[in-house]
């Protein structure tokens, strides 16, 4: 699985940050960024959920 953030469209909510940590991170413009693009099998289900609970729909993950 990859996962990307598409920044135009990010808010900054941080949501994801707090459900994936460990995938996705804010950065200086205060918006998130996938920090491993190649997520761990074991950090699937933690990113789908993080990209199915943005707000705007900024996280792909497939
Ligand atoms: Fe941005 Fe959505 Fe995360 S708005 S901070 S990508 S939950």
């Amino acid at each position: 699985m990859k996962a990307n953030v598409d920044k135009d469209t990010c808010i900054g909510c941080a949501l994801c940050t707090s459900i994936c940590p460990e995938v996705f991170s804010m950065d200086d413009d205060g918006k998130s960024v996938a920090i491993t693009t190649e997520v761990p099998a074991d950090l699937e289900a933690s990113t789908e959920e993080a990209r199915d609970n943005c707000p705007v729909s900024a996280i792909t993950a497939e």
